[in-house]
């Protein structure tokens, strides 16, 4: 057998990130080192919580661990103009409860976009001592250069923080394979994709730092929505983690069709980040592929978080720092995910 992948899932458990977390716990191709967890979709005691009962549901609680990791991001809530500092943002509508109790009302499809709690047990389990950042270096700094994958799928806080303080970890990094950004489809604001929005510093920090980056961004992961009817085969294969699935994929097109009319059309919902984590094994999931240079406006200007992508033909001024995928298969993207569910089962029996 091929070896393993070393991964580290960064999340911000979130109805999505739960899918993603189920796809990397499952794919036997994956050696899962560790879950990483951060402020988010819900504040950083929640996506801990969140993640923990993920890990449970999949029952592998005794090969992974969870470490909490920064409840605030790099410096976006430090000024109190800017929206972050207000906790509006939106996948499609919710609040971010950013640590500030400035926020605005919740709009339509807030709460079933990313529940409080998923629709799991409370956890028995706890997250490690360690915190993530520390956790990181540490694991980073005994690894051979070019070994662990991360794949980060919420705000890049995180990594950037363990990049600042100890870029020793660089080299050790084989690539990012990020879900974050958008070219031309936005959400936290007409020019921002909300990973990328929460902490606009933290992704440009990912952007300076050498490592190979593939953005997974919205562009993608809406051409890789899935449908409430494809939800049902999903069911069908009955593991706690395939209804757990169903379950999210369900709750989230209810919440897409309170303020998304090409979803709500559509009967479905984008599940962004368990496609970034298809692209790590798949990256023929994702199609019209950009190398190119990409960074974001940390101007604080109206386009605060966007992420630039410059696709200018001409000899490129600036280094060719990342690949920004415009388009994914929805097809091999949801075929993967019966697959690996599917082997689940088997190996269940
Ligand atoms: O914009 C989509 C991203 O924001 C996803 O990672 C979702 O979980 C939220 O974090
Ligand atoms: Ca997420």
């Amino acid at each position: 057998m091929e070896e393993k992948r070393k991964i580290i899932m960064d999340v911000d458990t979130g109805s999505d990130d739960a899918i993603a977390l189920v796809m990397a716990m499952l794919d036997e191709q994956f050696d899962l080192l560790g879950i990483c967890s951060v402020n988010g979709n819900i504040e950083v005691k929640l996506t801990t919580d969140n993640s923990l009962r993920v890990v449970e549901c999949c029952d592998k609680q005794d090969a992974v661990k969870v470490y909490k990791g920064c409840d605030y991001p790099m410096v976006s809530t430090l000024m109190p103009w800017t929206p972050q500092s207000t906790g509006i943002r939106s996948e499609g509508s919710a609040n971010t409860p950013m640590p500030n109790p400035r926020r605005e009302g919740t709009r339509a499809g807030d709460k079933e976009v990313h529940p409080e709690h998923l629709p799991l047990p409370e956890p028995k389990i706890r997250e490690a001592k360690d915190s993530a950042v520390v956790w990181l270096i540490n694991t980073l700094l005994e690894a051979e250069d070019g070994e662990i994958t991360l794949i980060p799928v919420g705000p890049l806080t995180n990594i950037a923080v363990a990049m600042r303080a100890d870029p020793r970890i660089i080299p050790k990094i084989k690539e990012i394979v990020i879900m974050g950004g958008g070219h031309l489809v936005n959400n936290s604001s007409p020019a921002s994709e909300f990973n990328v929005w929460v902490d606009p510093e933290a992704m440009e920090v990912l952007l300076h730092s050498g490592c190979k980056i593939t953005m997974v961004p919205l562009d993608a992961t809406h051409a890789a929505y899935i449908t409430v009817e494809e939800s049902k085969r999903i069911r069908e294969i009955g593991t706690k983690p395939a209804i757990l699935v169903a379950d999210l994929i369900e709750q989230r097109t209810i919440g897409y069709a309170q303020n998304d009319a090409e979803m709500k059309a559509l009967k479905g919902a984008p599940i962004h980040d368990a496609l970034a984590v298809c692209a790590v094994l798949h990256p023929e999931v994702l199609k019209n592929v950009l190398h190119c240079n990409c960074h974001v406006d940390i101007s604080r200007g109206y386009a605060y978080g966007q992420t630039i992508v410059d696709r200018r033909e001409r000899v490129h001024p600036e280094p060719l720092n990342c690949y920004f995928a415009l388009d994914a298969d929805r097809e091999l993207f949801y075929n993967w995910m019966i697959d690996v569910l599917e082997k689940d089962k088997e190996r269940r029996k």
